[in-house]
Formats: structure tokens, C-alpha cells, sequence
């Protein structure tokens, strides 16, 4: 089994490739697979030691190197409510409310939906244990009726309530110095189509830096923007249609359907489930200006947090409308500007479109003046040069933007300009990534 190959001195590798899935259905990553392949458990042992902080997620084993991998200090404490496990950098507090109720026996879970089993019990038990084991690697409980539960602890560090849950790539947030420095995310068409290796290039960028662009693809609709983008996930069908090409003929109410300059923004703020990436292919242009604007909103909303940290609470606390209204719609949606993680705060997301806002109704008086003041502080973030990025975008250039991130605008333009472009929906192009190990949250 995996996981004995994997222990060594009653240590467990983790590195940012697995998650606690991976790790049951046995299919480590290519880096993990070269090492465990290349080298026999013994030569483990005899290796050079390297001190590796194995809890850790970061942490990136090199291909064909050999690791030597020592005990962490763990230690359990059983009180009246619950254990404490300290099990390297983690502190983690079980209520036996919450054991019980996760327990992954196969009489309490189904392993083939990945579904819980509540046929045969009670939804919540106060079941107490009569014996509770930890060896380093396994957590064992003998509940008092007799039933038995194990929890594998890599998975205890992945689910339940901590301060150091992180995403899998370390981020770049960027304002336009770095992202120049950086130089642009690119990923070439036909890499990104035919192996499996550009397509996770290409959602690496997407998560380190909110956007992406596929290169040289074929400058038309349908082999170009429509199949670059479904390599991905299905399309989200809005309003706007499954996918569009558009002009600058005002044909819908809409600045984005005329020549005039755009703000950096998201898009669909007024959606309850804003859309996860926006896709833009330049197919024509014959004329002045048309640059695209991109902002991270990432950068944006942690300047905020730094320098105006009760500005950066009101805007993840305030709920505030946003509508899109034609003669056949009433699109509207409630939601805060900026969203972060429950328990981390990390950020999660922005909603930022000072042209979708609708009649503030949301807030009482006495909270307005702080609303429009955070606002403020956000908005000069977006609007301040120095966090622009603007890029000429060219046919055959087809940028993917993390619309719950990375702000896109336009500056105006003259002469003809045909886009492509359709959305894809967060949860699914997420998964794509979770699946390649390069998100977590
Ligand atoms: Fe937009
Ligand atoms: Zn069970």
C-alpha cells in the first residue's frame, strides 16, 4: 500500500502535489513517483539527510533525489469534550462530536460515492471513546458501543479546523513592476492543446497570477477561442449568449459593447455566482488604442488590508447590490465587495464594479459613510497606475482571466475591433485545478 512506502520512521511525506484524495486512491504526483520508483525504501535510509519540514505543504521534493525523512514531536491529549493533537506545526482540537461524526469505516461511509452513510444512525452522536491511540501516523478510536474509527492523520491536517490551511501554489500578487519583472504567463497553443503538461501551465499561471494567455492560437471563434477555451471546463452560459463576437455596434446597453474607455472591473458582479474566467481574443482591429487593462484584484484588496485594515473588514462584511437590467432583464445579486477564508482570512475574492452598483439600500445610514469610504480607499488602489498592467493584445493572443481575482478594462479605441470571448464557471475550472494538485481552498 502507498502510505507504507511513504512512512519512514513514522514520518509521512506531503508535499503540495497530493491531497488526502491522491493519497487514498494511491496516485502520487510525477516529482513523488520519480523518487519513490527511482529509489527502494532502504536507499531512504541510507541517503543524505535532508531536513525536511514533511507537514509542510510547500514543501517540493527535487526528481531522483533521496530523502531521509525523521519523526516530528506529536503529542495527544485526551479531555472530557475531546483530544488535542499537536502534530508538527499543527494544533488541531477534535471535539469527539466531530470524530463521530466523520467517521470513514465503511459502514458510516461510502468510499465509491464519497458520500456519508446515514441510513443506519442518528445524524449527530455524543458518543463518548473507551480508547483513543495515536501512533504517530494513525489516530484509532474504540467508541463506547464498540464501533471502530481510524483517521489517517494526513487527512485530519487536511479537514479539520486550523490556522495554516493554505492554497497549493504560492501566489505571486502583483502590482505592475512585479508582473513586468515577472514578464507575461504565456502558454503556446500547441503545448496547451495536445499535452497534459501545458494545460496545467497554463492553470498554474491562472492561479499564481490570475490570468493566462494561450499563444499563436488560430485567430478565429470557433477553432480558436471556443476550443482554447473548452479545453478547460464547459462554457457558462449567460445573457450574452453561450460564447460572442462582438463589435463596437452598442448592439446591447452595455459599455462593453461601444469604443469608450472601461475601468478596471469584474464582470458579473450582479450574478450571485459571478463567472470564474473571463476569455478575450482580439480576432480584428484596425485602428488606435484597444489596449486591455489588467489589475490584480489580490493586490488591491491586501494594499487595503494594509494600510486601512477596518476598510478592508467593512468591504468582506457589508453586503451591497449590484444589478444589469435590459427591457427583458432583472438581473441582481447581494454580496460583499471582497470575500476571504473563514478561518485563514486569506482572500478568496473581489466583486468590484463601480458601474454595476445599484441603489445602495443594503446599509442603514449610520454604516453609509464607512461603505463609501472603503470603497474609496479600494478604489484609488485600482485606479493607481502603478498597478496597471496594460497589455496590446494581438490575434491569436487568448487571455483567460481569474474573474474572482484579476480585474480586466479597455482603454478606448477607433477603427473596427472584433472580440471573441465566452466565460467558464468557477467551480468547474477549479477543480480542473484541484484535480492537477495546484489548488486547495
Ligand atoms: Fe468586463
Ligand atoms: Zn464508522
Amino acid at each position: 500500500m502507498h502510505r507504507t512506502v511513504l512512512s519512514i520512521g513514522r514520518a509521512v511525506v506531503r508535499c503540495s502535489q497530493w491531497s488526502a484524495g491522491q493519497l487514498k486512491k494511491s496516485t502520487p504526483s510525477t516529482y513523488c513517483r520519480a523518487i519513490l520508483s527511482n529509489q527502494a525504501p532502504s536507499s531512504f535510509v541510507n541517503g543524505n539527510t535532508q531536513n525536511i519540514h514533511t507537514t509542510s505543504r510547500k514543501w517540493q521534493p527535487e526528481e531522483n533525489k533521496v530523502y531521509v525523512l525523521g519523526c516530528r514531536s506529536n503529542n495527544v491529549k485526551v479531555n472530557a469534550d475531546g483530544i488535542s493533537l499537536k502534530y508538527g506545526e499543527y494544533d488541531m482540537e477534535l471535539l469527539f462530536v466531530w470524530l463521530r461524526d466523520h467517521c470513514r469505516c465503511s459502514e458510516c461511509y461510502n468510499h465509491t460515492t464519497n458520500q456519508k452513510n446515514l441510513q443506519h444512525r442518528k445524524l449527530h452522536s455524543e458518543d463518548l471513546p473507551s480508547s483513543v491511540e495515536f501512533d504517530g501516523l494513525v489516530l484509532s478510536i474504540t467508541w463506547s458501543d464498540g464501533h471502530l474509527t481510524s483517521y489517517d492523520i494526513n487527512w485530519l491536517v487536511d479537514n479539520t479546523y486550523h490556522q495554516q490551511h493554505t492554497d497549493q501554489v504560492d501566489k505571486v500578487v502583483w502590482d505592475k513592476e512585479t508582473i513586468e519583472t515577472a514578464g507575461l504567463p504565456t502558454v503556446h497553443f500547441k503545448e496547451y492543446m495536445d499535452s497534459d503538461e501545458g494545460l496545467r501551465k497554463h492553470l498554474y499561471n491562472l492561479v499564481k497570477f490570475g490570468f493566462s494567455i494561450v499563444t499563436e492560437a488560430p485567430p478565429v471563434h470557433h477553432m480558436g477561442t471556443l476550443e482554447v477555451s473548452t479545453r478547460i471546463c464547459f462554457k457558462q452560459e449567460t445573457h450574452f449568449g453561450p460564447d460572442w463576437t462582438f463589435t463596437s455596434n452598442n448592439e446591447r446597453g452595455d459599455t462593453a459593447y461601444s469604443t469608450m474607455y472601461l475601468g478596471a472591473h469584474t464582470d458579473n458582479t450582479y450574478f450571485t455566482n459571478p463567472s470564474g474566467i473571463q476569455v478575450f481574443h482580439v480576432l480584428e482591429h484596425n485602428g488606435d488604442g484597444g489596449q486591455t487593462l489588467l489589475v490584480d484584484g489580490q493586490h488591491c484588496a491586501e494594499q487595503l488590508r494594509a494600510k486601512h485594515p477596518e476598510d478592508f473588514d467593512i468591504l468582506t462584511r457589508m453586503v451591497i447590490p449590484h444589478e444589469y437590467y435590459e427591457e427583458k432583464l432583472r438581473i441582481r445579486s447581494l454580496g460583499t465587495v471582497l470575500s476571504v477564508h473563514p478561518t485563514t482570512r486569506q482572500f478568496l475574492q473581489i466583486r468590484y464594479n463601480p458601474y454595476d452598483r445599484s441603489p445602495l439600500y443594503t446599509l442603514p445610514p449610520d454604516q453609509q459613510k464607512a461603505f463609501y469610504r472603503a470603497y474609496e480607499n479600494l478604489t484609488k488602489e485600482v485606479r493607481d497606475e502603478s498597478n496597471e498592467l496594460w497589455v496590446k493584445l494581438r490575434p491569436g493572443m487568448v487571455l483567460f482571466v481569474d474573474n474572482w481575482r484579476a480585474m480586466h478594462g479597455r482603454a478606448s479605441f477607433t477603427g473596427r475591433r472584433l472580440v471573441s470571448g465566452c466565460y467558464l464557471p468557477r467551480d468547474d475550472w477549479a477543480s480542473r485545478a484541484r484535480l492537477m494538485g495546484l489548488m486547495n481552498l
